[in-house]
């Protein structure tokens, strides 16, 4: 056997001490398939005495990370800590510069820094490797650069955050309200005590940036992604959708369109005979097509140590093979620089509920709105009340530009037939 592959590991919280188990766990099994050991030879964290599940004692310890970038005896440095920038980007940009191979689990970091740290990955001769950074343990970004490597990708999408998906399970089996089901997943563990990145369709985002410009090889645009998260998703919503024959899922979706790359984070209405309608709970599953494989549908763990620490091991196993792929599936060099598809030309159906108080010309208000805007009306819905009481009226279009649809809802604002804004969610039927 050859030299053992010397790792440092920065950061042993959830999927730090996870990949310290993982390799500890399935040593024999990892170096038959490496042809060589891969070892762990030094670790850091900020506190010391926390007890972390797993033994440290036999890796040297080092209070400030950024040293691991220096150490002779690492020749990979993985970084688990997190954050688009400071000691996460300082570390990894260090142990590039000094020849490190660099692993990470860090969608912040990729998709605000991915291209200029893929750029100097690739002058330093070494690997950026990130497959852990998008749908935990999905192999989607292996499946994206060499399994479909054959294919010209036109689209890609899917359930990228699994804590969304958690509460929107949950409200559609409980009923309860999203405040309701986010309180309760903060007590379980399944979201954070600040949740503004899961629930504000953030993490969905990064994560959208990254398959993109695995999926178009283009740069990786995160700042050009519409991000929409699920705080508005009431539950009157969710059993409307269930009436009207869709589940409502948080999405990310990548297109190439004829005005360039699409790339949005939103609710959809998805209809219910659909795979990806039916991945529930903390589940990911991502929707890739292909032009000569078609569709292809990878579903698993999107997060936890386990799933996010197998493919963190499957990086540091191609680094021990010696398997060497551009980060992005080609070279840095070559990554295009695509033009922005707005959404405002996006074509598709929608879904609206208005709030109305039960009064005669309410609907020939809101039908006005729409004829003045050639929306045309699909279906509508409404749950009658007493007169003068307020009543949710529900209507779904045919297909239409988004923009006319934005136009069609300020004008029945402003025309004073609802009594709050409309809740709009797009319907996906793919
Ligand atoms: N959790 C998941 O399921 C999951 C899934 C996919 C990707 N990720 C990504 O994986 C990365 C790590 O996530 P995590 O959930 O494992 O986070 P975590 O549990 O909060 O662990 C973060 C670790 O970083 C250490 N750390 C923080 N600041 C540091 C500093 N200045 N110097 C040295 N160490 C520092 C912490 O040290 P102490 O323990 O001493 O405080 C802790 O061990 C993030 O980029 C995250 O987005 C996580």
């Amino acid at each position: 056997m050859s030299n053992p592959l010397k790792v440092g590991i920065a950061g042993l919280g959830t999927v730090g001490a996870g990949t310290v188990r993982v390799l500890e766990t399935q040593a024999a099994l990892l170096a038959a398939r490496s042809g060589r050991e891969i070892k762990v030879t030094a670790v850091a964290a900020r506190e010391r005495g926390k007890d972390r599940g797993v033994k440290l004692d036999s890796y040297a310890w080092h209070e400030d990370a950024r040293a691991l970038a220096g150490l002779a005896d690492v020749d990979v440095v993985v970084e688990l800590i997190g954050g688009a920038d400071g000691i996460a980007k300082d570390l990894v940009e260090a142990a590039i510069a000094n020849g490190k191979h660099v692993v990470t689990a860090n969608k912040a970091l990729i998709a605000r820094h991915g291209t200029d740290l893929a750029r100097k990955a690739e002058k330093a001769g070494v690997t950026l490797a990130f497959e852990a950074s998008v749908a935990g343990g999905i192999p989607i970004v292996k499946a994206l650069r060499e399994g479909l490597a054959a294919n010209r990708v036109s689209r890609i999408y899917g359930i990228l955050n699994g804590t969304c998906n958690y509460i929107l399970t949950n409200m559609r089996e409980t009923g309860k309200s999203f405040a309701e089901v986010l309180a309760e997943a903060q007590k379980l563990g399944y979201a954070e005590a600040d949740p503004v990145f899961d629930v504000d369709g953030i993490d969905a985002a990064h994560k959208l940036a990254i398959l993109a410009s695995l999926a178009f090889g283009c740069e990786v645009d995160f700042k050009s992604v519409h991000t929409e998260g699920i705080r508005d998703i009431s539950a009157e919503d969710i059993q409307f959708a269930d009436q009207l024959g869709y589940r409502i899922k948080l999405l990310g979706i990548a297109r190439r369109t004829e005005h360039g790359i699409e790339q949005r984070v939103h609710p959809c209405m998805v209809p219910e005979k659909l795979p990806i309608a039916h991945i529930d709970g903390v589940f990911n599953a991502v929707v890739a097509d292909g032009d000569f494989v078609e569709t292809t549908l990878y579903e698993g763990r999107g997060a936890g140590a386990g799933p996010t620490a197998s493919a963190v091991v499957a990086d540091l196993v191609d680094i021990a093979r010696g398997h060497r792929i551009p980060a992005f599936g080609v070279p840095s060099s070559a990554l295009t620089k695509l033009p922005v598809s707005p959404l405002s030309q996006h074509r598709g159906a929608y879904y609206v509920r208005f709030t109305v108080l039960d009064r005669p010309g309410v609907f020939a208000e809101i039908a006005a709105a729409l004829r003045d805007h050639s929306v045309s009306m699909e279906s509508i819905l409404q749950h009658s009340r007493a007169p003068g009481e307020k009543v949710p009226v529900v209507l779904t279009t045919h297909e239409t530009e988004e923009g006319a649809m934005q136009a069609t809802l300020q004008a029945i604002l402003k025309s004073g037939a609802v009594t709050e804004p409309p809740t709009m969610i797009r319907i996906e039927a793919f």
